[in-house]
């Protein structure tokens, strides 16, 4: 006589069960909060958590079979992020929860999970500064999309007295480009090293309508210019989805933010190598968060590099004053 295993009937209630389950500890819920707008690898929660590696895998377990959670690979390591909601209860529930605050000695230590993100992007650019161009070319060097990404800033027609402001950058090497096309450019940098090299580009290229700044984009004030540009920077910022509120404040009413980035990838040597804290972004991702920012997707230029590599040119608009009020009033309506 032959033994069948019993059949396993798939019943609709169970994924209901599943997040009921999954939404019934309170712990589980402020990880879900804390995913809000950032991703975290599961030693990262169990310090924000602070509990043990092996019971926050157990949660997170419980959150993703419930589909409550997504993972993303980088490399080597698995960071966790909220999944897109499905069914009423998975938004109902995730509605509720952004309206709770996160327990103050929670959001100490996410502060300090940033922190610890960030370092780790300013000491490689302290360290590595006489190497920049050379660790830069090992992925994708400005030759590499510098005219793709002026027809696309060409493109945009910004009138005479337009100001630009280019966050990290680097060595300076698209400084010439913007200060030639801008009234007045504003470049900040967080790395004095870097900065000395940007000085040095600025001083052999004779630019006078260039300012040099040591700041952090993401920490300091800084007035809003009609272009911000960022080209390669993304992916060494802490936290990059919340990265684009403080950008899209930086950019003017009716402005643009033009963005070079790496598209995912899995060559986690660039962590090392280059200092990357993430491994390149989704194009849906950087549009989700740009338009989550209050700012328009617009047109994106893709290269595929010999290397493997694919650089995303991303163009995001702010509207200005009268199209930001309508656009309100259509939403609104
Ligand atoms: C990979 S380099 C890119 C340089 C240049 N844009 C290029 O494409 O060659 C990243 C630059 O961003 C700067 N940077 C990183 N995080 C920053 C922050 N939070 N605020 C300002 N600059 C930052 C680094 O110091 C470095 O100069």
């Amino acid at each position: 006589m032959t033994l069948r295993a019993p059949e396993l009937d798939f019943d609709p209630c169970d994924t209901l069960a599943a997040l009921c389950k999954a939404g019934g500890d309170p712990l589980r819920l402020n990880v879900l909060r804390a995913l809000s707008n950032d991703s975290f690898g599961v030693l990262e929660l169990a310090q924000i958590f602070a509990i043990g590696q092996s019971g926050m895998s157990h949660h997170l377990k419980v959150l993703a079979q419930a589909g409550l959670v997504a993972t993303r690979r980088e490399g080597n390591a698995i960071f966790y992020r909220r999944a897109l909601p499905n069914g009423r209860l998975h938004a109902a529930l995730l509605e509720d929860i952004d309206e709770l605050p996160l327990p103050g000695d929670v959001q100490a230590r996410i502060a300090t999970v940033h922190q610890q993100r960030a370092t780790v992007s300013r000491d490689f650019f302290a360290r590595m500064a006489s190497s920049f161009q050379a660790q830069q070319d090992l992925i994708a060097g400005l030759p590499q999309y510098r005219d793709s990404l002026l027809a696309l800033l060409d493109a945009l027609h910004f009138a005479p007295g337009a100001t630009a402001l280019e966050i990290g950058p680097g060595d300076g090497a698209f400084l010439p480009e913007l200060a030639q096309r801008f009234a007045q450019v504003t470049a900040l940098d967080n790395s004095p090293a870097m900065l000395e090299l940007a000085s040095q580009r600025c001083a052999a290229e004779g630019l006078h309508n260039v300012e040099l700044k040591l700041a952090d984009a993401l920490q300091d004030e800084q007035q809003p210019a009609d272009c911000v540009v960022l080209n390669m920077v993304l992916h060494h910022f802490a936290t990059p989805a919340e990265a684009f509120r403080k950008l899209a404040g930086l950019v003017a009413p009716g402005g643009s933010l033009l963005l070079s980035e790496l598209c995912s990838h899995d060559q986690s040597w660039a962590r090392e190598a280059c200092g990357d804290l993430w491994l390149g972004f989704e194009q849906e991702d950087l549009a989700r968060w740009a338009t989550a920012a209050g700012l328009t997707p617009g047109e994106s230029l893709y290269i595929g590099l010999k290397n493997g590599f694919q650089i995303q040119l991303r163009h995001f608009a702010k509207p200005d004053a009268h199209s930001a009020f309508s656009l309100r009033q259509e939403r609104n309506r």
